[in-house]
């Protein structure tokens, strides 16, 4: 598992720091990031995308993980950031992360979050209906503006992942169908406006993509779009945002490829489709979200109750679960975890770990095989740095974990825990 080392002490060590002293000093659960990890990601990014391939741009789709510290070190590094909610476009703004560079996206945007984001000044409005695009055209002219939007396309391309993280096919709540008659409505409107400029595409072809096809099927539809609209309304295409999904390792099951294979392909595929149909190369935007923080994360739970049920299966109870995680029960995800008090003994019983919530469903990992679990022992589930944090909830009423961000042996907070307080602070 990147990142991971063990110490003297048999002690899980994650970026430099040993888990078991983390999870005493700040308590369980705990979410656990390393920006060794997370700087490693983005750099991969510049290096391997920015650097190598003219034209381009890259955004951290912040939904995956989204503090007011992650924002700031996207910006340190130069990258975007994809917001998905007046929420978050809020926040990465208290952050002080350059609004100009950043995406806004969603599938029913509010007025009030279309007024923000004119009023922030995002870079690019990504509008995926009708009703937006007219909303959002009034609210610039009534400021004296001009938003930038890109369309949000269906390529009706479907991804092979889980359902629920599949976006690009056509039955989807997300985006424009591609049907002339459709496309043509939202492109002529635009073209029409005085408060929008449309600058190009956007699509999103599902997450936790293991393989490229489906990303370089997604181009091969989208181009012969800009080739179809550059001929029927005279207009070119200036962004291509070909969206994020690229896939991390959560079990030994997952075999995830470098950034460059899915990003050396895509672009190869959008200069050959670019180059065969005459259009100029639009600038090109990646927009990864699980890839850079999935694998940077750690969760820390204490062991409390074990329950031997003979011959079916024993239960391992951890103080925390689907509120700090709900990905196993919304999508079957699975999860790879270790003793952290005991990483290098044999992982030799296979147990059933269990969430703390009144839900048979908020079972955190089936079936692994783990060092023998006592209760007292801290468990270290991997690869939680995406959608755990930014989808934690407080069903049962269970304070949030705090985030602990690492580096090279250095601890510090970055999010405080939840106190029962907080928990009842918006009741009147
Ligand atoms: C529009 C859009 N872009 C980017 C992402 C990021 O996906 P991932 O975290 O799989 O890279 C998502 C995920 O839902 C998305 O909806």
């Amino acid at each position: 598992m990147a990142g991971a080392q063990s110490g003297t002490d048999r002690h899980f060590m994650f970026d430099g720091c040993d888990t078991v002293a983390l999870a005493k000093k700040y308590g369980t659960p705990l979410y656990v990031m390393s920006e060794t990890l997370i700087r490693e990601r983005l750099r991969e990014i510049r290096d391997t995308f920015l650097e190598r391939h003219p034209w381009t741009f890259a955004v951290f789709a912040s939904k995956a993980f989204q503090t007011l510290e992650m924002c700031r070190m996207v910006a340190s590094e130069g990258l975007g950031l994809d917001v998905v909610s007046g929420g978050e476009l809020y926040a990465a703004a208290r952050a002080g992360f350059p609004c100009d560079r950043i995406f806004f996206h969603g599938n029913n945007k509010t007025i009030e979050e279309l007024r923000l984001a004119v009023e922030y000044g995002v870079g690019r409005v990504v509008v995926d209906n009708l009703y937006e695009l007219e909303a959002l055209n009034a609210i610039a002219l009534e400021r004296g503006m001009r938003a930038k939007i890109l369309f949000r396309v269906t390529p009706g391309v479907d991804s092979h992942t889980h359902r629920f993280i599949s976006t690009g096919q056509l039955d989807s709540k997300f985006g424009i169908p591609l049907d002339p008659r459709v496309r043509g409505r939202y492109i002529g409107a635009a073209l029409a406006m005085k408060g929008v400029e449309l600058t190009g595409f956007h699509f999103h072809v599902g997450s936790q993509l293991l393989e490229n096809d489906s990303h370089l099927k997604a181009i091969e539809v989208v181009t012969r779009l800009m080739r179809d609209v550059k001929a029927d309304y005279g207009f070119e295409t200036k962004d291509l945002n070909l969206g994020g999904g690229f896939g991390v390792r959560y079990t030994d099951a997952d075999e995830p490829k470098p950034l460059a294979y899915f990003t050396d392909a895509m672009m190869a595929e959008v200069r050959r489709r670019c180059g065969e149909y005459g259009l100029p190369m639009p600038r090109a935007i990646i927009e990864p979200g699980r890839w850079i923080v999935g694998e940077a994360g750690i969760t820390l739970y204490t062991i409390g109750s074990i329950k031997e049920i003979p011959g079916v299966r024993t239960y391992v109870g951890v103080d925390g679960g689907l509120p700090d995680n709900p990905r196993p029960a919304l999508y079957g995800a699975r999860y790879d975890a270790i003793v952290a008090n005991r990483c290098d003994g044999p992982r030799s019983r296979v147990v059933t770990v269990a969430g703390k919530c009144c839900e048979t469903g908020d079972i955190l990992i089936r079936d692994i095989a783990l060092c023998e679990p006592e209760s007292g022992d801290i468990l270290a589930v991997f690869t939680t740095g995406a959608y755990n944090h930014s989808m934690a909830s407080n069903y049962n009423r269970i304070p949030r974990p705090a985030v602990v961000m690492v580096r090279e042996g250095r601890d510090r907070l970055s999010v405080r825990r939840e106190t029962w307080d907080d928990l009842i602070a918006r009741e009147i």
